[in-house]
This record gives structure tokens, sequence and C-alpha cells, in this order.
């Protein structure tokens, strides 16, 4: 019989909800056997509901329990620093919520911790597991789009003032960033999953509904290295509700559109010379209905195997790939603070993700 794989928790607020549920329906093959928050409720609730040990402090929890990969779900401004202590004081796998980290310097302590050590480094982008988006990755690593000229993101989606004062970390520079950073790190994954390497950006952002230090709006252009050009609009002034996400490709021979609330639906597709084109995308088209959210269950899933045997699915992001988001968000950022473009290669200089504040 195969060993389970015995899966820590630190951070039990609601990113961790649906990590709990998860791992609840993979017990044939992951044990939770312990979880720890600062919030002693918190880490009580999932213990009770998980059989697992509750800790207060993480440290202590390392020290104690037999575990093979710590699941982070804390505070975004935190994941640099106690991840580097779960790989470098502990030795674990570690499984990431995105982002990776809040600063490059962080992301790339990481990275080579995690090489150093011969450990694996998972970042959690669930929409990378969308079938729509596997599909349309196959289409584009085919060419069947020709040359791409244009990547388009966008996500209208709605955060309240109650939102951001859920908890003090939310909208603050120093631990989490705005409307890009936080929602938007997904869309910023697309571009550069979807579209390549990022060659310049502008942007102009501001905060416009909520009552918080970071971004509630964010307006870019890109260049992408390939020659094509992308635009990201970013906002969680929405009002009163959530309208949509989307993905607008557009190449030479073809173009594709991803919508639905995350780009998990293809809503067109047309391609110069293939009539046929529901044949190519199959049952790909749309996630099915899953309980407990067909992206989020699905990367979970493949993630566990991955720290397991080994078996990686191309949608797993793993150590650097998490890299190219984060660069191209502090790139946004950092245009967005020295009104003008920011070419890559660049050196943060002016902005404010991940700094200041209590890291
Ligand atoms: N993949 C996704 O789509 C997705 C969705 C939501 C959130 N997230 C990410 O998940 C992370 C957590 O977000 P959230 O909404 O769950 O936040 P949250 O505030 O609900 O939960 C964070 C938890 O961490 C705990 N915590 C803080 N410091 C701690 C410490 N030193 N030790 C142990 N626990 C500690 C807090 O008490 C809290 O319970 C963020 O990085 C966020 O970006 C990802």
């Amino acid at each position: 019989m195969v060993m389970k794989l015995r899966v820590a928790i630190i951070g039990c607020g609601k990113a961790a909800e649906r990590h709990l549920k998860i791992y609840q329906a993979l017990q044939d093959r992951v044990e939770v056997v312990a979880v720890s928050d600062i919030n002693t409720e918190r880490a009580n609730l999932f213990a009770q509901t998980l059989s697992a040990k509750p800790y207060k402090d993480f440290n202590e929890m390392l020290k104690k329990e037999p575990v093979d990969v710590v699941d982070l779900a804390l505070p975004s401004g935190m994941h640099g620093k106690i991840g580097k202590i779960v790989i470098k004081k502990f030795k674990k796998h570690l499984l990431v919520e995105k982002p990776l980290a809040l600063t490059i310097r962080e992301a790339h302590e990481l990275l080579n911790l995690s090489r150093r050590f011969n450990l694996k480094l998972v970042t959690i982008f669930q929409n990378r597991a969308n079938l729509p988006i596997i599909k349309l990755k196959e289409i584009l690593n085919k060419g069947l789009l020709g040359r791409i000229i244009l990547v388009s993101t966008k996500f209208y989606w709605s955060r309240t003032q109650a939102y951001y004062d859920s908890a003090a970390w939310r909208g603050t520079w120093a631990q989490d960033g705005g409307a890009l950073a936080q929602q938007g790190c997904h869309f910023a994954d697309m571009m550069v999953y979807l579209g390549g390497e990022i060659e310049s950006a502008f942007a102009k952002m501001g905060t416009f509904l909520a009552n918080m230090e970071a971004e509630d709006l964010l307006v870019g252009t890109i260049k992408f290295k390939n020659g094509a050009l992308g635009t990201i609009e970013a906002t969680t002034c929405a009002r009163p509700k959530d309208i949509k996400a989307e993905v607008v490709i557009l190449g030479e021979k073809g173009s594709a559109i991803l919508g639905g609330f995350a780009m998990n639906r293809l809503d067109y597709l047309a391609i110069e010379d293939i009539n046929d084109v529901e044949n190519l995308v199959g049952g790909y088209r749309e996630n099915p209905p899953h309980h407990l959210g067909y992206a989020h269950y699905s990367y979970l899933s493949h993630a566990m195997d991955f720290f397991r045997e080994g078996k990686k699915q191309a949608f797993i992001v793993e150590g650097e790939e998490a890299l190219p988001s984060l660069e191209l968000i502090i790139g946004l950022y950092e245009s967005a603070e020295r009104r003008r473009e920011v070419h890559f290669p660049f050196r943060p200089l002016r902005c404010k993700l991940g700094r200041g504040g209590s890291q």
C-alpha cells in the first residue's frame, strides 16, 4: 500500500476552507496531520473537521509533527518569510497559495532554497487547470492561431469595503496589494502563460471606491518579446456585483475568447481552414460542475500527485514558473508609480508591493 501524503496547513482562513474540503475528498491519498493558525478558534475548527492536531505556533507544529508537505494559506505578504522557514529550517515541500511572494527578491530566495534542498515548490494558480485554458494552451502550442498579435485580459469584479475591512492585511501594500496583485494575479499569470515573455509594461492606477492603501483599478498596456501587444484591466470596483472576466487572443490565423466568471468557458474560437472547431474543442469548452470548484479540485489533486509521485501535469506551476507573473505585476505597479513605461528586466525602485508594514 502506498503511504498517504502527510500535509500540514499554516493559515486556516478563507482560502484554506476550500483546501480543507478538497483534502477531505482526497483522504484516500492525503492525510492532514496538523494545522496551525494564530487564531486558535480557527485552528481548532480545522483540526476538528480534519481529525488533525491544532497548533498556534507553526514552528512548534513542524518540530513535532511528521509532515511531507506544508500548505501555506497565509496573508500574501507572509508567504516569503514563513515559506523560507518551512524550507530552510524544516526541509518540507511547499504548496503555496498565489502569489508565491510579494517581492522578486523573496520569490528568488524561496526558489533558491527549494533548489538547494531539492524540495518541490508549487504555487496555486488553479485557473491553469480550467479545461478551456488547457485546450487553448494546446492550440497555441501547436501554432494553430498563427503569430499572436494581441492578448487582452480584463476582470470586472466587486469587492466592497466590508471585504477590505474583513482582515487588517487586505488592501495594504505590505501584505496584499490591490486588484492587480490580489485578484488580478490569475490574469497576470494568463498573460505570460498564453502570451509569453514581457518586453515592457505601462500602467495607470487609482483607488476609486474602496478605502484602502492599494489600487482598486489598474489599466495596463504590455508589449511582449514576440512583438504582440497586450492589455490588462483589473478592478474590484464593479457595482453592485461581479460582472465577468475575459481573455481575448487575436492571431494572424485565428482568435479565441475565454469568458465566464473566471476564464472557465471558451466563448469564441475561430481558426482559418478549420471548419469543425467543435471537434477540436471536444469536451473542453467549459469546466464541468464540481461541488468543490472544478479547477481548484483538479489543481490540488494533481499537485498532491506531483508531491507524492513526481507526476507533473503541465498546468502545475512549479518553482520559477510562478516568477514571470509576479514580475509583470511588479512591473505594472512600478510603471504606475514612475509614470512611465518599464522595460524588462528592471529593478523595482518605487513599487510599494511587499514593502514596509509588518512583514
Ligand atoms: N487561489 C485563489 O484563487 C485564492 C483565493 C483566495 C485567496 N487566495 C490566497 O490565499 C491566501 C490567504 O487568503 P485568505 O483569504 O484565506 O486570508 P484570510 O485572512 O482569510 O486567512 C489567513 C489566515 O492566516 C492566519 N495567520 C496569520 N498569521 C499567521 C501565522 N503567523 N501563523 C499561522 N496562521 C496565521 C490568519 O489568522 C488567518 O486565519 C492569500 O495569499 C490569498 O492571495 C488565493
